[in-house]
């Protein structure tokens, strides 16, 4: 097609584009008017700068602890029209290179408006000489790292689930071509949102690169009335010139200390234990006390108690919804099972999974419109369970009563929040016609509402968020819970990968991570304890098997593990986590990862050999984030050895040599702490 010199946006990089009229990329928002027509012209109106942060009504998003801890620029758009505001805001925080972005709506004007697309942010890159960066899987196998040069047209991922989903991470992050690990440009973007969502990447005819990023628009519709606004969820943008790892530093430092939030944010995590892959739903009082000794003994510090505990549930078929205790198995009910818990000198915590209802329950029975359902139509059940109809809020009323009864009664100081099936056949009985789009969304910020509910009336709870292992490990989660069940899959070898991809956004103190029994159940492979908890350690570190059946020996084992887990968590949890050797590069066959205390004088390296090899050739891993004029001592290696020696020259892997298949091996590292030492090559 031809085209003059006339002025089209087709040629200009844009900040919120629309669709329709000389731009024909796909836009940031559409909006449908009344006559049909989905053109609009959003024309600058003011701007404001101020300190701090505002807060996104119903929705989890950044923040800030003093004003001075970010700027945000809020500009007004505005098309006569139709009457209507564009509000895009823009948060800038002084210590991050990060930014966060999201638009809010405002229908000023008579018309109902109709919503068919808002994205939280769009960017128009200077050129697409890019690797898209994105972190996809399934069940079992969650946030495997991948990567993809940019090509012309739109590549993308998504979810059209309900959940943020095992499927795809809502994150992207563009790399320049020649960037890597710690070197190199690349620009981070995440969605504050646990819902559907849509990352996108458009490479035009000019070789432009247009980032889009929001609630998926694939079934999404809202409607406006007259007075009404609409709030998207933020997109956190990250830049850095230290590659990847750079980014995630970013990312684990804004969302350690300025998205989750509350109590426990910045608390020592205890070490817990889950009875869950130790009875499944094979347990009672005596058999659940008998663990909790024994775990007690060895050092542990919480014990929770997992799915099963309630209605008549004895598998997966039935009582989802009825959250009372089954007396049948728990005699003394939940206050009496967690007081006896107590009584041992244990914290208790209990799993929930309050989204959801069983065919074969009370509630179901009692409230059949209660579910997300069509008229008419099957209703197709995963894990022969239904969702609830979270977008209505008596649904969302009567589940916190029964979660708050339980929580007012019993000294329970831990919730595991689980939810473990996506959304089919979506609709809902409360809401009419031309509203039923907007279901998945509002579901959305029901979860948030309820979550918003329970934190503030038990601050001291430690939330934990999980769905059938980590369909949900988003940023929105971590808001309301700090940290999140990674992975159904608790195989070490497997989570080397699971946790390798998980870490390019999420802190270590939000990575749950259990050391379980051999044979794994997910994969049955055999692996020793050292090296389950060596991933584990990486991690908010817990048990979850059978503690009894342990050997003497093993047991000895597991209070080491303990003992060390508690000496170093919480500069482990606060520390920078550095990725070392990739299990998606190469063969994959060696693995590297290490973390370094924010005043950079202990650390710990984790190294892990998938396969063994004979005859290898020698081999060494350069450490990372160390000070190069500290001395450091290896715990069980002979000799001090200078940051930048074990920077730049390596550790060398001498007892890593000829070893067998699933080798780890964890070297902790302490800065000698004498004045006179540290620093004495600077003199
Ligand atoms: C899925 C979770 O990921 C597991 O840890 C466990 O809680 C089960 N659900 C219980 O049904």
């Amino acid at each position: 097609m031809y085209e003059g010199d006339s002025f089209s946006l087709d040629t200009l990089k844009q900040e919120y584009p629309s669709y329709g009229t000389t731009d024909f990329r796909e836009p940031a928002f559409q909006i449908l008017q009344e006559n049909g027509s989905r053109i609009t012209n959003f024309e600058y109106q003011h701007h404001k700068i101020y300190k701090g942060k505002p807060k996104l009504e119903g929705l989890p998003a950044t923040y800030v602890e003093k004003g001075e801890e970010a700027i945000t620029l809020e500009i007004s758009l505005y098309d006569k029209l139709i009457d209507t505001e564009i509000q895009l805001l823009y948060t800038v925080f002084s210590e991050w290179n990060a930014l966060a972005r999201s638009a809010r709506v405002v229908n000023h004007g008579q018309q109902a408006l109709n919503l068919t697309r808002i994205m939280s942010a769009s960017i128009d890159f200077f050129d697409s000489q890019f690797e898209m960066v994105h972190l996809s899987g399934s069940w079992g196998r969650e946030r495997y790292v991948k990567m993809r040069k940019l090509q012309p047209g739109i590549q993308s991922i998504s979810s059209t689930r309900g959940a943020s989903s095992s499927q795809h991470n809502p994150f992207i992050a563009l790399k320049r071509p020649d960037a890597t690990e710690h070197r190199g440009e690349v620009y981070g973007f995440s969605l504050v949102y646990s819902g559907n969502f849509l990352a996108q990447v458009e490479v035009d005819h000019y070789d432009v690169a247009r980032v889009t990023m929001g609630i998926h628009l694939f079934d999404f519709n809202w409607l406006l009335g007259q007075g009404e606004s609409f709030q998207t969820p933020e997109v956190v943008m990250v830049y850095s010139d230290q590659g990847l790892n750079g980014m995630s530093q970013t990312y684990h430092q804004l969302y350690r200390t300025r998205l989750a939030k509350g109590y426990w944010r910045d608390k020592e995590r205890p070490v817990l234990i889950n009875n869950w892959e130790a009875t499944y739903f094979h347990f009672d009082e005596e058999k659940l006390i008998k663990i909790a000794k024994t775990a007690k003994e060895l050092g542990i510090e919480l014990f929770v108690l997992d799915d099963g505990w309630f209605g008549k549930r004895n598998d997966s078929k039935t009582s989802l919804g009825d959250w009372f205790v089954n007396n049948r198995k728990l005699p003394s009910g939940i206050t009496g099972l967690a007081q006896k818990i107590n009584d041992l000198g244990m914290k208790f915590g209990l799993w929930f999974e309050p989204e959801m209802v069983s065919k074969d329950s009370r509630l179901y029975e009692q409230h059949p419109d209660w579910v997300i359902k069509v008229p008419g139509r099957r209703m197709s059940q995963g894990r022969n369970q239904y969702v609830l109809d979270f977008s209505r809020k008596e649904v969302v009323d009567h589940i916190y009563g029964m979660m708050a009864q339980i929580l007012r009664e019993a000294p329970i100081s831990y919730v595991k929040w689980d939810m473990n099936r996506y959304m089919t056949e979506i609709g809902s009985a409360d809401l009419p016609p031309e509203r039923q789009r907007e279901v998945p969304h509002r579901y959305i910020l029901g979860v948030y509402d309820l979550y918003e509910r329970l934190t503030t009336e038990f601050p001291h709870v430690l939330f934990e968020s999980c769905a059938a292992g980590g369909a949900r490990f988003d940023p929105g989660m971590l808001y309301y819970a700090p940290q999140t069940w990674t992975s159904d899959n608790t195989d070490a070898i497997e989570r080397l990968k699971i946790q390798y991809g998980t870490s390019f956004l999420y802190p270590l103190s939000a990575i749950g991570a259990h050391v379980t029994s051999v044979p794994n159940h997910q994969v049955k492979r055999i692996t020793s304890l050292e090296a389950r908890a060596h991933v584990a350690f990486f991690g908010v570190f817990g048990y979850e098997l059978d503690v009894t059946k342990l050997s003497e020996k093993d047991k000895q084992k597991v209070k080491e593990q303990i003992v060390f887990y508690k000496k170093n968590r919480k500069w482990i949890m606060n520390g920078t986590f550095y990725r070392i050797r990739s299990p998606f590069e190469d063969d994959g066959n060696i693995v590297s990862w290490m973390v370094v205390s924010e005043d950079q004088k202990e650390a710990l390296v984790g190294y892990y050999q998938v396969l063994g090899t004979a005859n290898p050739g020698f081999s060494r891993i350069l450490l990372k984030g160390l000070r190069t004029d500290y001395e450091y001592e290896i715990e069980g290696i002979d000799g001090t050895y200078f940051g930048d020696e074990l920077m730049y020259v390596g550790l060398l892997l001498e007892d890593a040599k000829g070893k067998g298949d699933f080798y780890s091996k964890i070297y902790k590292l302490k800065a000698i702490q004498s004045d006179e030492k540290v620093g004495m090559k600077n003199r």
